[in-house]
């Protein structure tokens, strides 16, 4: 298997499903975030908002392997704390309701991380130097990702129909969230897509 690389698997892929299905709001979501990161206040925002979304899918996501959501959510309090910043928690976040939607929306936490590394460069050139969660696996973060894809793969290559439309859903869902959080913030302004 070989679904990263662009090899020919890669059309076949359901990692390649999952991408076409999100792309939109991963590129909605890229704007507004590219417009919004201008500084520290954006920045603790950002942070605050992604805090609400992996610490309410926590115990939702803590069947799959690799995720290492509590590793992340410690960088995450780690950087608010650096920055004086309280954190935020979401009681009403929406979360995966089966295994097959958090496959989905694992795919979409183990993305974000590629983007990170983007966000830790515009970090880095306001100056803001608490960037352990962007940074959280550094130079192994498209190999993890890479790992992820390939647990991924052999999921959907026995999974149902019903179940891999469940995990299109699920990413779907995903991609609200983080959205929904950064609204919460008050970090992007609220957009019906
Ligand atoms: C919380 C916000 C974000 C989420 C949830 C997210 C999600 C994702 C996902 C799921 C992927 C994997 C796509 C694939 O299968 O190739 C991805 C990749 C990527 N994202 Fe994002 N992303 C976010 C923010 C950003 C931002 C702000 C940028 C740019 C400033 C960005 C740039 C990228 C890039 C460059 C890739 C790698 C594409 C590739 O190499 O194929 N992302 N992101």
């Amino acid at each position: 298997m070989n679904a990263v690389s662009g090899a020919p698997r890669e059309e076949a892929s359901f990692r390649h499903a999952l991408r076409e299905a999100t792309a939109a709001k991963h590129e909605a979501l890229d704007q507004a975030l590219s417009h919004a990161l201008n500084g520290r206040d954006g920045y603790v925002r950002f942070l605050r908002g992604t805090l609400r979304v992996l610490s309410a899918n926590e115990s939702a996501l803590d069947a799959l392997e690799g995720l290492e959501l509590k590793a992340r959510i410690e960088a995450l309090q780690q950087d608010l704390e650096e920055l004086s910043a309280a954190s935020s928690i979401d009681p009403s976040a929406s979360v995966p309701k089966d295994p097959a939607q958090s496959w989905g929306a694992a795919y979409v936490i183990e993305g974000s991380g590629l983007g990170g590394l983007v966000l830790a460069k515009r970090a880095a050139e306001l100056g803001i130097g608490a960037t352990r969660y962007l940074t959280l696996r550094g130079s192994q973060t498209m190999a993890s990702f890479r790992a992820f894809v390939a647990r991924l793969e052999r999921w959907a290559a026995v999974a149902s129909h019903p179940e891999r439309t469940a995990a299109v859903n699920g990413a779907l869902q995903m991609f609200s969230e983080y959205r929904r959080a950064f609204v919460l913030e008050q970090l992007i302004p609220e957009r019906h897509d």
